[in-house]
């Protein structure tokens, strides 16, 4: 039974145990992963090398089998299949067949899932027009660069015009400019009322588009929770880089507003809540320090990723 209930990915209580080899110990790769994705979202699966998210999403994609827990796709059991035709998956590294060029490995894909006559025709040059490979539509596949691979990848995952949208590393080995038409693609998705679980490790563009994120450091989940839950604005701070500030400016200013003040050579930074930042560039004005720079200071979701991957070894 497809389910239009909220959530359209749900992984419960997932192991993964691994044998390396025969009669070696078995390795835990995944243990206990609980996480949903609900409709219309995009969702980033956010790691280090190695943390499980490659294994998460074989499970997901029915390729291997959990040791313990579940995962379900529309509300079916992903060993089902009636919903695979809803969902659209770019592998970690694709492979396409060299010889054949970009049009024709769509057509291909598109024969596949099921999608016939003039629909194919106009689905694939949608796609091509979509992931920015019209120009270069009837060149062979062996001459794309890795950038340009990627790009026939995604446009791949969504030939059959899925609910639901799987990347494993959409923006790897993409230059700026194909990062930026790649997040304007899944955006894009969104905007469409389409569900989209990318994995990655690119945090500024989990920031630029992800609604919720869930972190996962040595096959366990860190944190999970919305975008703006990581990037807190309480405590929303500045941080200013002053030269020449005279020890009693310097005195003055940390007797009147609470700050945190260190020196680096002839120069000091100084992060101080943002509310206060221009009490403290007024004192230190009057008192003729040179003001170098003022910049606001957000708590990234960097930070909490490089914490959970501290936490993370240690535990
Ligand atoms: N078939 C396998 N047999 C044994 N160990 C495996 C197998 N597949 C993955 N692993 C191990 O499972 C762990 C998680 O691998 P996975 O590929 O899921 O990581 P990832 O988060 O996708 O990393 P990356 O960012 O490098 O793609 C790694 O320690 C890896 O060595
Ligand atoms: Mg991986």
């Amino acid at each position: 039974m497809v389910d239009e209930s909220r959530e359209a990915v749900r992984v419960q209580n997932v192991v993964k145990d691994f044998r390396p080899g025969f009669g070696l110990r078995r390795k835990r790769v995944l243990h206990d992963v609980t996480f949903a994705v609900q409709h219309g979202e995009i969702f980033g699966f956010v790691g280090p090398n190695g943390a499980g998210k490659t294994t998460t999403l074989k499970i997901l994609m029915g390729l291997i089998r959990p040791t313990e827990g579940t995962a379900s796709i529309l509300g079916c059991d992903v060993q089902e299949s009636e919903f695979r035709h809803r969902i659209g998956f770019l592998p970690e590294n694709p492979y396409f067949y060299p010889y054949l060029t970009a049009r024709e490995i769509l057509d291909f894909y598109a024969r596949l899932s099921g999608v016939s006559g003039s629909d194919r025709r106009r689905r694939v040059e949608e796609l091509l027009g979509l992931v920015n490979l019209g120009h270069v539509a009837d060149a062979r596949l062996r001459t794309f660069s890795k950038g340009m691979l990627q790009r026939v990848g995604v446009a791949q995952a969504l030939i059959h015009d899925p609910t639901v949208v799987f990347l494993d590393e959409p923006m790897s080995g993409l230059d700026p400019i194909g990062r930026k038409e790649i997040r304007d693609v899944i955006l894009s998705l969104r905007a469409e009322g389409k569900t989209v679980f990318m994995n990655t490790h690119i945090l500024p563009d989990v920031e630029m588009i992800c609604d919720r994120v869930a972190i996962i450091v040595n096959g366990s989940i860190r944190h999970q929770g919305r975008i703006e839950d990581f990037l807190p604005d309480r405590g929303r701070r500045t941080d200013i880089v002053l030269s020449q500030l005279a020890p009693d400016t310097a005195d003055q200013i940390e007797e009147r507003f609470d700050l945190e003040m260190v020196g680096l050579g002839e120069r000091v930074e100084i992060r101080v809540a943002e509310k206060d930042a221009h009490g403290v560039l007024d004192a230190v004005m009057i008192s003729g320090a040179e003001i170098v720079s003022v910049t606001p200071y957000r708590n990234s979701l960097e930070d909490v990723f490089l914490d959970a991957v501290r936490e993370g070894e240690a535990a």
